[in-house]
């Protein structure tokens, strides 16, 4: 027998992703509609997206021409092989993602999701190495709380305890820079902290402790988000591409949050002026609507690999759904909608009000940190003894109640709302949570 999704009260079978699901079965949280900036409950209420989805609707919700992009794609062409064959908009999407990146980022692998992209991205840098005869370059350097996905790859690299713990091994020959998060130093930073820029000297200590023969790549969030929002101090990221230059080391940026125009620029690598070897991409491609990630990398990278006799494989790797005849439709009208609406440079102009709206919460009860940078923003809650997340995990429901969606990892919220956001709407947001700061315990 089926059961209608709005009618079902058979929640068992779904075992749910990073979610506390005994807690959310006992009282579910339900969307099931949503149009621009605003999210519609179950029961007809309106939820400001705080966090566009899971970062991801940066272009905000049902937006026309995607939908319509969407529905026309599926009835002309549903899928084609990803392997060996091609469709007119894979190439047309590689191109147009290729002019928005910096020169020399030229090439394009499609995945279809941010965890892929991070897995892709690992592998080429690995065949890479190999194909420079470097072969003995195998090890990968990652960062204390960085999140690169749930792949064993992106685990391996990423530096997030809950996520690694219980999953083995995982890969090995990976090590860990230190994180950059500062609060002695930097807490209520606006903006990029001023101290830190020396961790990237981290990467020194274990270059000499593996030897730089040994190492493939490093890969950091030039912001990383899901770990609670942590900002590169100023220069680090400079130091940390010096570094790499100087021992033949490839950075890899994951930029699967800050791609496609979260810090008011299209890509992280344009805000910072720093250019990575290879970008991990996702989420904001396809404005959260189909799944979809890219990895873009350099030609110097993509022509190593364009050796041997033409009819052979260049590259062994890649995904039934690479290059999705319906996620390139998606990505191409959410590029136009981009392009448009002027959204990959929108944050721009809104992050000073962005920034002084969110810190003026700063005399809330138990804020102990407030951080931002583009349309981000992270509140920094002190934890209840005994009982990490639990305050935050609080301020969310009645968020939600109130509501407002918010994205809480340990005790601190983070923010991060469709770029089409309204000044009226940020005023909103930032009033709905100082009411939700000052009624929790
Ligand atoms: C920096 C970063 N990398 C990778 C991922 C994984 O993306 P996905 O959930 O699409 O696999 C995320 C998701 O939040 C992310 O923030």
């Amino acid at each position: 027998m089926s059961i209608s999704a709005s009618t079902t009260n058979n929640l068992d079978a779904f075992w749910m992703p990073f979610t506390a699901n005994r807690q959310f079965k006992q009282a579910p949280r339900m969307f099931v509609g949503a149009k621009d900036m605003h999210y519609t409950t179950a029961d007809g209420r309106q939820v400001l997206d705080g966090t566009a989805g899971l970062w991801c609707c940066n272009a905000g919700h049902s937006r026309p021409r995607i939908v319509e992009a969407v529905q026309k794609q599926v009835a002309e062409l549903d899928y084609a092989p990803a392997f060996q064959m091609g469709h007119p908009k894979a190439f047309e999407l590689a191109a147009r993602l290729a002019a928005l990146l910096p020169s020399p980022l030229d090439h394009v692998f499609f995945t279809n999701s941010g965890s892929e992209s991070v897995d892709t991205a690992l592998k080429i840098a690995l065949a890479y190495q190999r194909a420079i005869g470097q072969g003995t370059r195998t090890r990968l350097i990652g960062r204390e709380r960085g999140y690169h996905g749930v792949g064993f790859g992106g685990i391996s690299v990423g530096g997030i305890v809950n996520n690694r713990k219980t999953f083995g091994t995982m890969l090995t020959g990976v090590d860990h820079m230190r994180h950059t998060h500062d609060p002695s130093r930097n807490a209520f930073s606006r903006g990029m902290p001023e101290h830190g820029a020396e961790y990237a000297e981290d990467l020194i200590r274990i270059i000499q402790l593996h030897d730089p023969s040994t190492i493939a790549a490093v890969i950091v969030e030039p912001v990383a988000g899901s770990t609670g929002v942590i900002l590169p101090p100023k220069k680090y990221l400079e130091r940390l591409r010096a570094i790499c230059d100087q021992h033949g080391i490839l950075l890899i940026f994951d930029e699967v949050i800050t791609g496609f125009g979260r810090l008011g620029s299209p890509f992280a690598t344009d805000y910072f002026g720093v250019t990575p070897d290879l970008v991990t991409t996702a989420k904001g491609l396809t404005s959260g609507v189909i799944p979809m990630g890219a990895v873009f990398c350099t030609k110097a990278i993509y022509d190593a690999f364009m050796t041997g006799p033409d009819h052979m494989i260049e590259l062994f790797h890649g995904y039934t759904y690479s290059a999705h005849p319906i996620a390139c439709a998606a990505a191409l009208a959410t590029l136009d909608t981009y392009d448009e609406e002027g959204l990959l440079t929108r944050a721009a102009d809104l992050a000073q009000y962005w920034e002084d709206g969110l810190h003026a919460l700063k005399d809330c009860p138990h804020v102990i940190d407030i951080r931002n940078l583009g349309l981000i923003g992270a509140i920094e809650l002190e934890g209840i003894a005994g009982e990490p997340t639990k305050r935050a995990f609080s301020a969310f429901l009645k968020a939600y109640d109130d509501g407002l969606l918010i994205r809480t990892t340990g005790d601190i919220i983070a923010l991060s709302p469709p770029l089409i956001i309204s000044k009226e709407q940020i005023d909103e947001l930032f009033d709905k949570l100082r009411t939700v700061l000052n009624s929790i315990d």
